[in-house]
């Protein structure tokens, strides 16, 4: 475990503790449902920016104590299929139960990268778990590129993904319910740059990516079979263990994550705010 101290100290005693070398961390010593000052922010973001996700416990944030924290990181994203009479439509509602045919997540995906300016990041509070399971999987798409042979790192770059929600939202939400009336769609680097860290890192995912603009379809399909695969690989992920109130908060741009629908006919209930983000790029190393 390890003390970050901002140079604006003192903040709080923030306390660190990785889950796994390649991505997550577990924080204390914060509490959420307070303002953030400059300094505790500063520190936050830099312990999430190497840890990729950070998990917090015992954080019992009213809506707008929840939207307030997202806004000290960015501007609110709003989910395509935010009902259009909702009172929070900046927080979308993740629940599964008896009678559910699906919970949000339960594919590998980055949030909603099948928008042109996909989420940076998103942060869940989980607020009532089952008596077992409901984990949620991440990975690091980091790690995930740094694990491919330079062969395959020199094929991929310049390389462009084809993202659609028709393909993760049919049967969940109809084209009419969505924001725009229409199923989102939008084209992106297969390597992705990171714009804080400058790191590069793989950017398809199960749950939106349908195939590879440049490659003939049975290329396309087989590449991207193999680099789904790639990215389920045990040693990029870390898996957390939700409580009554626990948040995670995830850096969409590097990592994917999977909620593990295993706890039917239990419930699982909760709210995730997302922050919106930029055009992803690839700039080469
Ligand atoms: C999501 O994809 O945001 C849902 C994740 C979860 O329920 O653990």
């Amino acid at each position: 475990m390890s003390s970050v101290s901002s140079p604006a100290a003192p903040a709080v005693d923030l306390q660190v503790a990785p889950l796994t070398p390649a991505i997550g961390a577990e924080v204390s010593g914060v509490d959420l449902t307070q303002p953030l000052d400059d300094a505790t922010l500063a520190a936050l973001r830099a312990a999430w920016l190497r840890h990729l996700v950070l998990f917090f416990r015992d954080q019992d944030l009213t809506f707008e104590q929840h939207k307030a924290l997202g806004r000290r990181f960015g501007e609110l994203h709003i989910h395509p299929a935010a009902p259009k009479d909702a009172e929070h439509p900046e927080i979308l509602v993740v629940h599964g139960d008896d009678k559910v045919e699906f919970v949000a997540g339960s594919l590998w995906h980055s949030d909603v990268s099948c928008d042109v300016e996909p989420p940076m990041a998103s942060m869940l509070r989980i607020v009532q778990v089952p008596s077992s399971g409901g984990d949620t999987l991440f990975a690091s798409m980091y790690a995930a590129y740094e694990g491919l042979s330079d062969r395959m790192q020199r094929l991929l770059a310049g390389l462009t993904g084809v993202h659609e929600g028709e393909q993760y939202y049919r049967g969940r939400y109809g084209a009419g319910d969505l924001r725009d009336g229409a199923y989102p769609s939008a084209e992106h680097p297969v390597v992705r740059t990171h714009p804080e860290t400058g790191r590069q890192s793989l950017y398809v995912n199960e749950g939106f990516t349908t195939r590879i603009k440049e490659l003939p379809l049975a290329e396309s399909d087989a590449l991207l079979a193999f680099l789904f695969k790639h990215c389920a690989r045990p040693d990029f992920h870390c898996r957390f263990q939700w409580r009554p109130h626990s948040v995670a908060f995830w850096d969409n741009r590097c990592a994917q994550h999977l909620a593990i629908w295993d706890y039917y006919p239990e419930t699982r209930h909760g709210y995730r705010v997302t922050i919106r983000g930029d055009a992803p790029f690839y700039q080469p190393g």
